[in-house]
Formats: structure tokens, sequence, C-alpha cells
């Protein structure tokens, strides 16, 4: 009899501890502020050593403070970002993120925090955009072009533009080849050595991808076609229903913007300007 009752008690302990250990654990993932990026994006996320830097990142930051989180950053594939907030993996996804309706369809969307649009990146010598001053003349040019390959960011508003998609919104190019990479520096690359003829991607990053190629390979130069060919504005998505963080982080942005720290981070990022 006595040894049953030790046999049992030793279970209930086993057991006890257990439920405590999982316990342990959900307290764990409740205290974390988890966001997904894909942290090749300057200067909204990427990455300077192991830190994660960027206005995306800062913010992050700020955000997880005021909810009393411990911020943890998930770096992923630009086109998983979406996924990991809709399946709950994260809390948030932060990656210079283009409000679209179809990607409403999967997240909600946070209010939006910056005005951005794709541009167009070619060699440095290249005449073919010359003089040319708005998105319908660039597209009517791009139209016209054969045997071109542009490169994209996979999963990205510039892929389906360049590739066109229905869903999406954009017609593309038919005789424009779309070549679509891990991330937009990869890109540049290419038309550095000869893979790619162009690229499009958001105002920002290719200006920062530009100044950055431009000084790891300085014989290959390339430039910005400074002519916005989209109106896109960036939001941070959370899952579909989660109106309670959506209403946290949009109250969180408005006392960031007026109390300038907004400002501030924008100031620091693009200074280089
Ligand atoms: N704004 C574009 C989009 O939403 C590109 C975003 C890419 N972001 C990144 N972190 N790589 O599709």
């Amino acid at each position: 009899m006595k040894k049953i009752l030790i046999a049992l008690l030793v279970v209930a302990v086993a057991v006890a501890s257990c439920i405590a250990l999982i316990g342990c654990k959900d307290e764990e993932k409740k205290d974390e502020f988890i966001v997904a990026t894909n942290a090749a994006f300057p200067p909204f996320e990427y990455k300077e050593g192991n830190k994660f830097v960027g206005v995306d990142m800062e913010l992050a930051q700020k955000i997880a403070d005021k909810l009393g989180k411990t911020l943890v950053v998930k770096d992923m594939e630009f086109d998983s970002v979406i996924l990991s907030v809709a399946s709950g993996e994260s809390h948030v996804g932060m990656a210079g993120m283009t409000i679209t309706d179809k990607r409403k369809e999967t997240v909600d969307f946070c209010n939006p925090y910056y005005n951005a649009s794709q541009m167009l990146i070619v060699p440095e010598n290249d005449t073919t955009f010359d003089g040319l001053t708005t998105a319908a003349q660039i597209e009517e040019k791009l139209k016209s072009l054969s045997g071109v390959t542009i490169g994209v960011q996979r999963g990205t508003t510039g892929n389906y533009y360049v590739k066109g998609d229905a869903d999406w919104g954009f017609d593309g190019f038919a005789n424009v080849t779309c070549k679509e990479y891990d991330n937009g520096g990869l890109a540049v690359k290419d038309i550095q050595n000869g893979q790619c003829n162009y690229v499009v991607i958001d105002e920002m990053p290719a200006k920062q991808i530009v100044e950055t190629s431009n000084i790891v390979n300085s014989s290959k130069k390339v430039k910005v076609i400074s002519v916005p060919l989209t109106e896109e504005e960036y939001a941070f998505a959370v899952a579909k229903g989660n109106t309670e963080l959506k209403n946290q982080i949009n109250s969180i942005m408005e006392e960031l913007k007026k109390d300038g720290t907004f400002q501030a981070i924008l100031d620091k990022y693009f200074a280089a300007e």
C-alpha cells in the first residue's frame, strides 16, 4: 500500500511540474512581442552585425516597450511575413509593407505610417529613360522594349507591378521578363553583373541599395530614376480580427507621432539623403 502511495505521489509531482513548465512557457510567450520582418530592406529594416536596425525595427522596440513586452524579431523571406502573422507565429508584420486589397484578405492592417512608391534602378550610363518625367511615360517606354529583364524582390508590390497581376491591379509589361530575387540587394547586384537590366523596388530602399552597390562595385555604377511609378502606403499587419493589438499599436503610433519620436526616427535613417 505504501509503495502504491509513493508511486502515486511521484506521478502526481511529475504531472504537476509538467503543468508548471507548460504554464511557464505560455507565460514567456505572453511577455514577448514577436515581429516578423525581412531585414534586407534598408532604411526600414536591415542588419548591422547581429543587430536589427532601421525605421521599422526602432518602432518595433518602442511599441514593445510601451506594451511592456520583450521584442523578438523573426527575420524571414518577405513572402513569409504575412503567413507568419496570419498563422499566429508572429504578433505583427513590420516590413515596409504596403497595404493592398489582396493582403487584406489574409491580415488586418494598422493605420498607414508612410507613403511610398516603386522606382526604377538602371545602370548609370543607361539613357533609355532620359527626359521622362511621369509614370505613364516610363510605362509606355517599358512596354515598347523587348528582351529586357527586370529584377524584383519576390512577393513584393514591385514583383506584381512588373509581372502584371489582375488581383493586384497591375497590367505588367508584355515583353519584359520579371526575375524574382530573395531581396533587392541581390537584384541590383545582378544589374552590375549583367544578369538583369533594371530593378523595380520601393523608393527609399532603391536609394540606399544604389548607394551601397556603388561603393561595393564602383566600376558598374547604378542610379535611381526618380519618377514614382506607384502610390503606396506602408502599415503594420496583425492577424485578422486581432482588433485589440491593432488598436494598441495605432494609439502607440499616435503617441510616437505626437511626441516627435517618429519624426526623429525618420530623420535618423533618412539623414543620408
Ligand atoms: N512595399 C513593398 C511591399 O509591401 C515591399 C516591401 C518589402 N519589405 C521588406 N522588408 N523586404 O510589397
